[in-house]
C-alpha cells in the first residue's frame, strides 16, 4: 500500500516520525515561496508543505503544477503546526507533513464544479452534481451519509440476527400483480409475449416464506415502483423488509422500537423513549390533518361544527347542513399576513380542492375578516377559547366534508410552521425525533370513478376481527390491522397482521375488491393455494431505508443518501438511462416499437 497512515489518521504523537499519506489534492496554496498541500482520503485530510529550499527543483516543481483532485503520494516528516498556524477545525490540524518525496499516481482535469468549498459545494446545481456524482461523493457531507447509511445497515442486519430472523434474497424478476403502484415489466426472451415484474416489495414471497416456516424473514430488499418521483420516492429504493409467524400487532410496535432505538444510537449516540405514542387514523386526522403528523408542534386544528350548525354565516352552516364539518386552526403570531399572503394560502387550500379559505386577524386588539360581521358573541367566545385567540394570532377555517377540511387544513397547518420557521416564531431542536404508531386505518377506501372498493395499504392486511361482520354491510366502518410508523411528519414504514386463510384472503379479493375470480387465480392462485397447506398467523412490515437515512443525516431528500439516485424524471445523468437498445436485442425480446427512434 502507498500509505502509512490515512488523512485523519496524525496527531503532535506523531512528531518526528516519516509517514507516506495517499490520497487527492484537496486543495492548493502557495505562500510566501511554500506550496501547501491539503491531501484528502476518505477519512479526512492532512496538510502538506513543500519547501523549495529543501526539494530538488523537478519535485517542487511537480508539486507546483498539481491541480485539485490530482491523486499523489507524498511521503515525509511530521511535525508540529508554527505557533499560531494550527486549524482547530480538522482533527490533523495541530501537524504538518514536509513533504520529502511526492508520486503523482493520476492527474484531474479541471473539475467541472469546486468540491472542495462546502459553501458552494452546497449551492451547486443538481443535475451537474448528479452527471458527475462520483466527484460528488468525494465530498465530505456526501461521504459522511455513504457512511452513516452503511454503518445503520450493519446494525439492522445485527439486530434482526440477534432476534433470531434469517436474512432471505427473494427474485426481483417476480411477475405483474396489483399491488397499489404501476410496475416496471421485464420481457422474456425464451417465452415470447411474456413478461417477469420488478418487485414493488418482496411481500408476497415474504409471505410465503412464512407458509415455509421461516418464522422471522428480514432482508434489505430492493424495491422497485413507476412512481411520480419526489424528494422522498425514487423508482428503486430500499426497505428493511420483516415478516413474522405467531404474533400480533404489539409485537411488531416492540420489535421495531427496539431495532429504531437500535438505530439511533448507533447512527446519531441518542437514546430515544419507547414505547412510541400511538395515533389512530381518525384522531391523526382531526388533530392534524395528515396521517402521517408532525407532532414536534402544536397548530392543531380544532372542531367547531357543533357551534356553526346555526350560524348566519351560510358558508359555514350550510357545510354542516350538507353532512360536512368547520375545523380551524390559529396560526399563533401570523396576523402580520399580508393580502397578497392571505391570498396565496388560499390558492394554495385550493388546490387540494377547499372551496375557500376562511380567515380571522387579531390585530390592534380586534378581529379584522369580511366574515366576521356574521359571527354572534357565543360563537366568538367559542372561537377564543377552543383556539386560545391573543392579539396576533391568525384563525384559518375550512368548511367542507370532514376528510376534505382536515386534509386542507392539515396542508396549511404544515405551510403555516414553515413560515414562523422562517420568521424564527416556530423553532424545533435538530435532534428532536418524534415517533408515533399510527394505527386504525380504514381497511378500504372507495374509488368513485371506478365505483368500487381499493384496499387502503394493500389486499393482505386482515381485517380488526370484530369489524369482519361490517365486511358485507358496511365496509367503509371496516379497520384494518394496519400501522405506520411515522417520524417528524415522515411515513418511515409500514405493515400488518395479514389474511391467512385462504377463504378470508379469497372473500376480500373477489367479493370485497370485485376482483373476477379467473383473474384472482392468475394473479394470486399460487398463494391462495400455498395458505391451504397450513398457513401460520403471520404479519410484517416495511420500513423506508432511503428515508431513515435521510431522516438521521438531516436531509429532506433520499437522493442525498443513495449513491446513485434518479431524477425526477427518472433518469440517471451519469450512465445516461433509460437509452435505446440495440434492435437485435428487441428482434430477440419480441418485441416492436411504436414510437419514433429519438435522435
Ligand atoms: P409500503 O408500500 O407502505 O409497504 O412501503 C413501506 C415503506 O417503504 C418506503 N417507500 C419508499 N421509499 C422510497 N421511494 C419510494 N418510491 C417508496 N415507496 C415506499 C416508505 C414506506 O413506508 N409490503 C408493504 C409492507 C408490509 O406490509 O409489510 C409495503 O411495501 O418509507
Ligand atoms: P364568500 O362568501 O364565498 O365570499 O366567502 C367568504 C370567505 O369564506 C372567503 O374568505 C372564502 O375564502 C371563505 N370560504 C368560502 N368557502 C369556504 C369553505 N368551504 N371553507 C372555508 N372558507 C371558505
Amino acid at each position: 500500500m502507498k500509505r502509512t497512515q490515512h488523512c485523519n489518521e496524525l496527531r503532535l504523537a506523531n512528531a518526528g516520525q516519516t509517514v507516506t499519506l495517499s490520497g487527492w489534492v484537496h486543495s492548493r496554496r502557495d505562500l510566501g515561496g511554500l506550496i501547501f498541500i491539503d491531501i484528502r482520503d476518505r477519512e479526512g485530510r492532512t496538510q502538506t508543505v513543500f519547501d523549495p529550499s529543501d526539494l530538488p527543483k523537478d519535485l517542487f516543481a511537480r508539486a507546483a503544477a498539481l491541480r485539485s483532485e490530482c491523486v499523489i503520494s507524498v511521503t515525509g516528516k511530521v511535525r508540529s503546526r508554527p505557533t499560531g498556524t494550527s486549524n482547530p477545525k480538522i482533527a490533523t490540524g495541530e501537524i504538518e507533513v514536509m513533504a520529502a518525496a511526492l508520486e503523482v499516481l493520476n492527474m484531474a482535469d479541471v473539475l467541472p464544479f469546486p468540491i472542495d468549498d462546502p459553501e458552494v459545494a452546497g449551492k451547486v446545481n443538481e443535475e451537474l452534481r448528479l452527471k458527475y456524482r462520483y466527484l460528488d461523493l468525494r465530498r465530505p457531507e456526501m461521504a459522511r451519509n455513504l457512511r452513516l447509511r452503511s454503518k445503520v445497515a450493519t446494525a439492522a442486519r445485527v439486530f434482526m440476527d440477534e432476534q433470531g430472523f434469517l436474512e432471505v434474497e427473494t427474485p426481483t424478476l417476480f411477475k405483474s400483480t396489483p399491488e397499489g403502484a404501476r410496475e416496471f415489466i421485464v420481457p422474456s426472451r425464451v417465452s415470447p409475449g411474456l413478461f417477469y415484474a420488478l418487485p414493488q416489495s418482496p411481500q408476497q414471497f415474504k409471505q410465503i416464506l412464512m407458509v415455509a416456516g421461516v418464522e422471522k424473514y428480514f432482508q434489505l430488499a430492493r424495491c422497485y415502483r413507476d412512481e411520480d418521483q419526489r424528494a422522498d420516492r425514487q423508482l428503486e429504493f430500499t426497505q428493511i423488509d420483516i415478516e413474522m409467524s405467531f404474533i400480533e400487532r404489539e409485537d411488531i410496535y416492540s420489535l421495531i422500537e427496539e431495532l429504531l432505538k437500535r438505530v439511533w444510537k448507533t447512527a446519531l449516540n441518542l437514546d430515544i423513549a419507547t414505547p412510541f405514542k400511538r395515533l389512530a387514523f381518525e384522531e391523526a386526522l382531526n388533530r392534524y390533518g395528515i396521517d402521517k403528523p408532525d407532532a414536534r408542534f402544536g397548530l392543531e386544528l380544532v372542531d367547531f361544527t357543533d357551534e356553526f350548525r346555526a350560524s348566519t354565516f351560510k358558508v359555514f352552516s350550510g357545510a354542516v347542513a350538507n353532512g360536512g364539518v368547520v375545523k380551524a386552526l390559529n396560526a399563533k403570531g401570523m396576523a402580520g399576513a399580508t393580502q397578497g399572503q392571505i391570498e396565496m394560502m388560499t390558492e394554495y387550500a385550493k388546490s387540494f380542492g377547499a372551496k375557500g379559505l376562511a380567515y380571522i386577524k387579531v390585530e390592534g386588539g380586534e378581529w379584522k375578516s369580511p366574515i366576521v360581521k356574521f359571527f354572534n358573541d357565543a360563537e366568538k367566545t367559542a372561537l377564543t377559547k377552543k383556539l386560545a385567540v391573543e392579539e396576533g394570532d391568525l384563525i384559518l377555517f375550512a368548511a367542507d366534508q370532514w376528510l376534505t377540511a382536515c386534509e386542507i387544513l392539515g396542508k396549511i397547518r404544515l405551510y403555516c410552521a414553515d413560515v414562523l420557521k422562517g420568521q424564527g416564531k416556530l423553532t424545533i431542536p435538530a435532534d428532536q425525533f418524534n415517533f408515533l404508531w399510527v394505527i386504525e386505518f380504514p381497511l378500504l377506501g372507495f374509488d368513485r370513478e371506478q365505483n368500487r372498493w381499493y384496499s387502503s395499504h394493500h389486499p393482505f392486511t386482515a381485517p380488526v376481527a370484530e369489524d369482519i361482520p361490517l365486511l358485507a354491510s358496511d365496509p367503509k366502518k371496516v379497520r384494518g390491522q394496519h400501522y405506520d410508523v411515522v417520524v417528524n411528519g415522515v411515513e418511515l414504514g409500514g405493515g400488518s397482521i395479514r389474511i391467512h386463510q385462504p377463504e378470508v384472503q379469497k372473500k376480500v379479493f373477489e367479493d370485497v375488491l370485485q376482483i373476477p375470480p379467473d383473474m384472482v387465480k392468475a394473479r394470486f392462485g399460487y398463494m391462495l393455494e400455498a395458505f391451504r397447506y397450513g398457513a401460520p398467523p403471520h404479519g410484517g412490515i416495511a420500513l423506508g431505508f432511503d428515508r431513515l437515512i435521510a431522516i438521521l443525516c438531516g436531509t429532506p431528500s433520499i437522493r442525498e443518501v443513495i449513491a446513485f439516485p434518479k431524477t425526477a424524471k427518472g433518469a440517471d445523468l451519469m450512465t445516461d438511462s433509460p437509452a435505446a437498445v440495440e434492435p437485435k436485442q428487441l428482434r430477440d425480446l419480441h418485441i416492436e416499437l411504436k414510437v419514433a427512434k429519438k435522435e
